[in-house]
C-alpha cells in the first residue's frame, strides 16, 4: 500500500476521531444565571423553547389584565396583599428577590417574567396544595422524565423527578399547587386541582394535568438537538386554555387555534324537543365530556361562559336567549332566562364582590366533570346537566328550527370595565377579547331529532338532536336555574 493512502487513512481516522471527541465531550456547564434564562434552552430545546414562548405560562406576568388587578388590588389593600400575586405570576422574579408586589414588573430583566423553564424543572417538593408552595432546588440540576438523559453535549445537570413526570399523580400535585387558588379572606377562588382530584381521572386513567394540556409527540424525536440525541416522545409546551396574549407577542395565531381545538371537543349538547298540542317543551343536555375539572375552571369568577338558544318558524324568531350584542358583557344581559356559567364571591357579611382578593367564600355552577367511569353507577350519568328555555319549563311556539351556540369570553367585558373604571387597565385592549364558540353550532329540526327518550313526568316522547355521543335516555339532572350573583 502506498504511504500516502496510508497516510491520508491515518489523517482522516484522526480527523473522524477528533469530531467525535468534541461532540461528545460535554459543552461547558451553564451558569446559573444562564440556567434562569429561557433564551439559553432554545439552541438545544428549539421546540420547547417556541412552544413556552407563546404560552400563558410566559405571558402570565406581561399580562395587561393580571398587571391592572395586581396594580389595584395593591392599591385596594396598602400594599398588603405583597407577593401574593406575584408568586404565581412570576415566581422566579419573587424567588430571585426582583419584585415583592408586581409594581416593578416593567424593570424587570425578561428572564425573570413568567413561569420560566427553570422554575418548573427545578421543583424538588410540592408543600401543599395551594397558592403556589412549591420548593425549588438550589442544586442547578434540570429535573425531568428521563431517568438516563444523554450526558454528551448536555450543558446541565439533569435528573429524574416523579413531580416532572406526566405518568405520576405527584405531577400533578407539582401543577396543582399554583393551579389553586386560596385569597387572603379564604376564599377558594380557584379549584382546578381540587377539582381534578374529586373527578374519576386520576384514580382510573390517570390521566394527570400534562397528560391532557402538554400532550405528546406522535413521532420519536431528538428533544435536544445535539448529535446522536436518543429519539424520545416530546411534549408540547404551548399549554393552551381559554385565555389568550391580548398585546404583542409570540405565536399568537397558533395560540388562538390551539385554544380554539382544545375547547371545541370539550361539551356534549343536544337540543331536545317534545310536543304538545298547544306548543313545544324545549330544553338543553349539557356534558362535560373531556376537561378532567370543571368547565369553566380557573378564573371562573373573571370566565363567562353561557348558551345562546334560538328557535324559529320559518325565518322569524320565536324564542330566544343568550343573544348578546358583540361588545356587550354578557352580566349586563336583561334576558331572564340566560344559562350564564360563572363563580359568585362573596366577602365575609356575605355581600357580593368583584374582585377576588376580597372573597371569603364563592357559590359556582361550572358543569361538573365526570366522577366516575363505571357505566353502572348512579353517578355515572350526575355531570349530565339538562336545562328548559324558558326554566320554567312553559311550552312555546313549536318552531322548526332550533340552533345552539356556546360561547366563552375569557375575561368577562365587565371585569374589564371595572379595571378601566378604576383607571388600572388601557381602554384600547377591551375590543382585543376574543368569545369563543365552544364546538359547532348545533341545530335541531324535526329531521335532525332522531334521539329520543320518554319524559318521566308526562310519560311523551321527547326529540333530541345531537352530534355526539351523548346518550339522551340516561338520568338527567337539573342545571341551576339561577345564573346572576345578586338576588
Ligand atoms: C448545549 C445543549 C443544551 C442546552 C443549552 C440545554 N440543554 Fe437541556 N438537555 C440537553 C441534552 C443533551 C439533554 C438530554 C436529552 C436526552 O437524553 O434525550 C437535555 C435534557 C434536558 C431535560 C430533561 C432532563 C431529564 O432528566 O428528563 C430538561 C428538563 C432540560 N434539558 C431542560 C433544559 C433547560 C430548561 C435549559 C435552559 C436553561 C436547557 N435544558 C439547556 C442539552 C441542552
Ligand atoms: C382529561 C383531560 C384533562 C385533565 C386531566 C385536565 N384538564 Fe384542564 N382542561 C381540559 C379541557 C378539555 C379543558 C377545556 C378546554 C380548554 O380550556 O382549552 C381544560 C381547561 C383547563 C384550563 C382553562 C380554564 C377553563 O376555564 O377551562 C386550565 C387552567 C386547566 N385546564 C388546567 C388543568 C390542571 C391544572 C389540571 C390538573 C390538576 C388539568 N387541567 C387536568 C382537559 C383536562
Ligand atoms: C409549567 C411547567 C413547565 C415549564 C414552564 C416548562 N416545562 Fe419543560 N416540561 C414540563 C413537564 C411536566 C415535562 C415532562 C413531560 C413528561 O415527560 O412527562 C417537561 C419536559 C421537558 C423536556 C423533555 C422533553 C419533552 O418535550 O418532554 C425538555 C427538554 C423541557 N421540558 C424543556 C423546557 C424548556 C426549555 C422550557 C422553557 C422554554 C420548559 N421546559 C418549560 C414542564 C414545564
Ligand atoms: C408557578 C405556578 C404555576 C405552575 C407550577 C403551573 N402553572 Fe399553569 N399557569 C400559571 C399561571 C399564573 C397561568 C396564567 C397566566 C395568565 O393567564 O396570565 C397559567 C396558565 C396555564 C394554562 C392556561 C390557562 C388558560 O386559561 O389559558 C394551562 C392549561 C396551564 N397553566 C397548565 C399547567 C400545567 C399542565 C402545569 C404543570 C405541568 C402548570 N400549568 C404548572 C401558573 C402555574
Ligand atoms: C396560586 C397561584 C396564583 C395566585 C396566588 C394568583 N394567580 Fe392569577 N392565575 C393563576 C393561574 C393558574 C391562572 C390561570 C387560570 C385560568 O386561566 O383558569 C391565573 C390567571 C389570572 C388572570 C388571567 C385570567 C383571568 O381569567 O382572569 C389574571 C388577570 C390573574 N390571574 C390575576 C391575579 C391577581 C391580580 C392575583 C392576586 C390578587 C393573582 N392572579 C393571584 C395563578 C395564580
Amino acid at each position: 500500500m502506498p504511504a500516502a493512502v496510508v497516510d491520508a487513512r491515518l489523517f482522516s481516522l484522526a480527523m473522524l476521531t477528533l469530531v467525535a471527541c468534541s461532540s461528545s465531550s460535554s459543552p461547558t456547564m451553564m451558569t446559573r444565571a444562564q440556567l434562569l434564562d429561557p433564551q439559553a434552552c432554545q439552541g438545544c430545546h428549539p421546540d420547547q423553547y417556541s412552544q413556552w414562548s407563546g404560552s400563558m405560562h410566559a405571558y402570565s406576568s406581561k399580562d395587561p389584565v393580571f398587571r391592572a388587578m395586581n396594580q389595584r388590588g395593591q392599591r385596594e389593600t396598602s400594599g398588603q396583599l405583597g407577593p401574593f400575586c406575584v408568586k404565581c405570576h412570576a415566581p422566579m422574579a419573587v424567588h430571585e428577590g426582583a419584585t415583592t408586589d408586581g409594581l416593578n414588573l416593567d424593570q424587570l430583566p425578561e428572564q425573570l417574567h413568567g413561569v420560566t423553564c427553570f422554575f418548573c424543572h427545578s421543583v424538588a417538593s410540592v408543600d401543599g396544595v395551594h397558592n403556589n408552595p412549591l420548593t425549588l432546588a438550589s442544586d442547578n440540576v434540570l429535573r425531568g422524565s428521563f431517568a438516563d438523559p444523554l450526558v454528551a453535549g448536555r450543558s446541565h445537570l439533569a435528573d429524574y423527578s416523579a413531580l416532572i413526570d406526566r405518568q405520576t399523580a405527584a405531577s400533578a400535585s407539582m401543577c396543582g399547587a399554583c393551579h389553586d387558588i386560596q385569597a387572603p379572606p379564604g376564599g377558594n377562588i380557584e379549584r382546578t386541582f381540587q377539582e381534578w382530584q374529586a373527578t374519576a381521572f386520576p384514580a382510573v386513567l390517570g390521566n394527570t394535568c400534562a397528560q391532557c394540556h402538554m400532550p405528546q409527540s406522535t413521532e420519536l424525536v431528538a428533544v435536544a438537538k445535539v448529535p446522536n440525541a436518543p429519539l424520545r416522545r416530546a411534549h408540547d409546551h404551548s399549554s393552551p386554555g381559554v385565555d389568550v396574549a391580548l398585546t404583542d407577542f409570540p405565536n399568537k395565531p397558533e395560540q388562538l387555534n390551539l385554544v380554539q381545538a382544545s375547547l371545541n371537543p370539550t361539551l356534549q349538547t343536544a337540543i331536545c324537543v317534545e310536543r304538545f298540542a298547544g306548543g313545544s317543551k324545549v330544553s338543553l343536555i349539557v356534558d362535560n365530556a373531556a376537561a378532567g375539572h370543571s368547565f369553566p375552571s380557573g378564573s371562573a369568577q373573571d370566565r363567562r361562559a353561557w348558551f345562546e338558544l334560538t328557535a324559529y318558524v320559518a325565518s322569524n324568531v320565536v324564542y330566544s336567549s343568550g343573544a348578546v350584542p358583540a361588545g356587550t358583557p354578557v352580566v349586563s344581559s336583561p334576558d331572564p332566562d340566560l344559562w350564564l356559567l360563572r363563580d359568585c364571591m362573596f366577602d365575609g357579611t356575605g355581600a357580593q364582590v368583584d374582585m377576588f382578593w376580597q372573597a371569603a367564600s364563592y357559590e359556582g355552577n361550572a358543569l361538573p366533570a365526570i366522577v366516575t367511569f363505571d357505566i353502572s353507577s348512579p353517578d355515572f350519568y350526575l355531570g349530565h346537566k339538562q336545562r328548559y328555555f324558558p326554566p320554567s319549563g312553559s311550552p312555546i311556539t313549536t318552531p322548526d328550527r332550533i340552533t345552539l351556540k356556546v360561547h366563552v369570553t375569557p375575561i368577562g367585558l365587565d371585569v374589564l370595565d371595572d379595571l378601566i373604571a378604576s383607571g388600572d387597565l388601557d381602554a384600547g385592549l377591551r375590543g382585543l377579547m376574543p368569545t369563543f364558540d365552544v364546538g359547532d353550532t348545533l341545530e335541531w329540526t324535526p329531521d335532525a331529532g332522531t334521539h329520543t327518550y320518554v319524559d318521566r313526568d308526562t310519560g311523551g316522547l321527547v326529540f333530541c338532536a345531537t352530534t355526539t355521543s351523548l346518550n339522551v335516555q340516561a338520568d338527567k339532572f337539573p342545571a341551576p336555574v339561577k345564573t346572576h350573583c345578586s338576588p
